[in-house]
């Protein structure tokens, strides 16, 4: 029995949450879970967005599964995904968007791994006001971070039998920071002869992405690119609610939806919980417990396919409750 540590979230979190716990539950996951209430409406309680217990408890358990958290814009909030990023030093974010059948989309055949860089980059945050007119931000780049991310985006492709890896970047007017991301990638190909290697341009890739995807295989790029260009991957697979993502460093691992807390439907209960299940069949597949994870996916495509039990955001009508009971009836 392995023991995990939970963040419940803001807004749609704790639904999302209950449905996937619920359904872990039901595919007899071995696992025990230390769940804590983070975010906006602990601030306004006790004063901090995460409360002290919930890091401990992360420390000790080193898995966290995570709901989205509310991050309030220009209250002097520094975002708390940034915030765990670099605290535990989670450097590798990694987001699969796949197509699935059973979701209509314009494209049948997107099979793409986002691997962004998760800690540096314009998100270390360093912004100065020069005068009431300038604001100067900062973007850091380095060898040790882009040697990692790069590293382990090629070994994927390696271990996982893709055929390509895309470097993403701003090299012809960046031509420093992200001049040395590519110079490292250029090097770092050269010890993976068996997989194409190739580099592009992030405004050609979003045209490319949306013209041709099913030409894109893994991807690794800076943190910034990252975040945006892999939020446009999963409106190549019909939308946030179905893109996973782990973020992985040495010693810990977080696992959420790449999706926020959508206050525009929170409470509604018309969550789409599949980004956040997928995330914990991440997780099960990284604790060694992958035959759990393929019961769950299975349970998934079936729901999805044959019973069609859809959410809003894929055109369906059910319930978030409906969708995670059908999952829990196939299991
Ligand atoms: P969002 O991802 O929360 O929502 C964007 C749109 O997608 C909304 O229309 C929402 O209803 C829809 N959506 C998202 N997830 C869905 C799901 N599971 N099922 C059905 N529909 C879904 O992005 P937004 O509105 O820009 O951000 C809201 C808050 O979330 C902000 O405070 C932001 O800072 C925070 N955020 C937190 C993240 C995290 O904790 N990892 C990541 C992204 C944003
Ligand atoms: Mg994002």
């Amino acid at each position: 029995m392995k023991t995990i540590t939970v963040f419940k979230g803001d807004g749609i979190g704790p639904e999302i949450v209950d449905a996937v716990l619920k359904i872990l539950e039901a595919a007899k996951a071995p696992l025990s879970y230390e769940c804590f209430e983070v975010g906006a409406a602990e601030y306004e309680r006790h004063g901090k967005l995460i409360p002290d217990a919930a890091f401990a408890s992360f420390e000790k358990n080193k898995v966290l599964l995570k709901a989205p958290i509310t991050t309030p814009i220009g209250k002097g909030f520094r975002s708390l995904n940034v915030t765990l990023r670099n605290k535990y030093d989670l450097y590798a974010n990694i987001r699969p968007a796949k197509s699935n059948s059973a979701v209509k989309t314009r494209f049948e055949n997107v099979d793409i791994v986002t691997f962004r860089e998760n800690t540096e980059d314009l998100y270390v945050g360093v912004e100065e006001q020069i005068d009431e007119n300038t604001v100067h931000a900062t973007k850091i780049i380095t060898r040790k971070a882009s040697e990692r991310i790069i590293h382990d985006a090629f070994a994927y492709a390696k271990e996982h039998g893709r055929k390509k890896v895309t470097c993403v970047h701003k090299a012809n007017i960046l031509k420093m920071s992200d001049g040395l991301f590519l110079n490292i990638f250029q090097t770092i190909a050269k010890e993976y002869p068996d997989i194409e290697a190739d580099d592009k341009i992030v405004d050609n890739v979003c045209m490319q992405l949306v013209m041709h995807p099913e030409t894109f295989d893994v991807m690794v790029m800076p943190n910034l690119y990252g975040d945006i260009v892999s939020d446009l991957t999963s409106g190549l697979i019909g939308g946030l609610g179905l893109l996973p993502s782990c973020n992985l460093g040495s010693e810990y691992a977080m696992f959420e939806a790449v999706h926020g807390s959508a206050p525009d439907i929170a409470g509604k209960h018309i969550a789409n919980p599949t980004a956040l299940l997928w995330s914990a069949c991440m997780m099960l597949e990284n604790l060694g417990m992958e035959d759990i994870a393929t019961k769950i996916r299975n349970a998934v495509d079936a729901v999805l396919e044959e019973a069609k039990v859809l959410t809003p955001d894929l055109h369906g009508n059910a319930t978030t409750q409906a969708y995670r009971d059908a999952i829990i009836a196939h299991l």
